[in-house]
């Protein structure tokens, strides 16, 4: 068997599982939420030393509004903070900062924020870190379409051009490495509207750990189990064996 590259260059990762390890506790969710923010930083960390081009964390999806007021406030603030005290070491380290999502729905100084913190990073080249917030998959190929049909009424596409690759590039994270492995923590098995497009031939690794649990080893298991995979793209084994793992 050929082997697959072990290093994803495309890693996503569905952060699940906060308000349970707070329940644990007997604390608020709002704890479990808080103490996700060191799961980043160790992955972020571990994406960095395997050389992972490209990390994106889904932080909160666009049916993450239907939760009570007082943990969605929780949530912003909580955002708010961690781009007040992470930007600058994140831009020490190299990493580059994208936000994904529909970011119009953010008040003026949380959304100002993300801009800054994109803008400021934007020339870093190490590591590609995208925090999905008010993001929904469909939401994505929706607003792809969109920006398709504004390119044909210009004049600049015509609609028998519109392929895979046309629409592809219009999706968020269009221009980074695809998706190779898509983690879940905190034992559902399910993809919850994240990169539906992007993850057509992602590798899926699910994990019953707990968010705030994650760490460095955490990742370190993913990634070997990732390497473990045959990647056929529709292909027999054998022809995988005789050609090779990349689609
Ligand atoms: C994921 O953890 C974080 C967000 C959705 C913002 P949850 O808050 O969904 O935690 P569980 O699934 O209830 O344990
Ligand atoms: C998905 O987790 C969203 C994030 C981790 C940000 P949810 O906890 O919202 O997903 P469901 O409700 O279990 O599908
Ligand atoms: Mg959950």
């Amino acid at each position: 068997m050929t082997s697959t590259p072990a290093i994803p260059r495309h890693i996503a990762i569905v952060m699940d599982g906060n308000g349970r390890w707070a329940r644990l506790r007997h604390r608020p969710r709002s704890f479990g939420h808080n103490a996700g923010r060191k799961a980043v930083r160790e992955v972020v960390e571990g994406c960095l030393r395997e050389g992972v081009e490209a990390l994106t964390l889904f932080a909160f999806s666009s049916e993450n509004w239907q939760r009570p007021e007082e943990e969605v406030g929780a949530l912003m603030a909580l955002f708010v903070r961690a781009l007040d005290k992470e930007t600058d070491e994140l831009h020490d380290q190299g990493v580059r900062l994208r936000f994904v999502g529909d970011l119009a729905a953010f008040d003026a100084p949380l959304r100002e924020r993300m801009l800054a913190a994109m803008a400021r990073t934007a020339g870093n080249r190490r590591l590609n870190l995208n925090i999905a917030v008010n993001y929904g998959g469909r939401w994505d190929i929706v607003q792809a379409a969109r920006a398709a049909a504004a390119a044909v009424l210009r004049g600049e596409l015509r609609a028998e051009a519109i392929d895979e690759a046309e629409l592809g590039r219009r999706m968020c994270l269009g221009e980074l490495p695809p998706l190779d492995l898509f983690i879940r923590t905190g034992g559902e098995c399910r993809l919850s509207n994240f990169l539906l497009w992007q993850a057509a031939y992602a590798e899926l690794h699910f994990t019953d750990t707990l968010w705030p649990d994650f760490d460095q080893a955490c990742l370190r298991r993913a990634i070997e189990d990732f390497g473990r995979r045959e990647r056929r793209y529709g292909r027999t084994g054998d022809q995988v064996a005789a050609t090779g793992n990349q689609g």
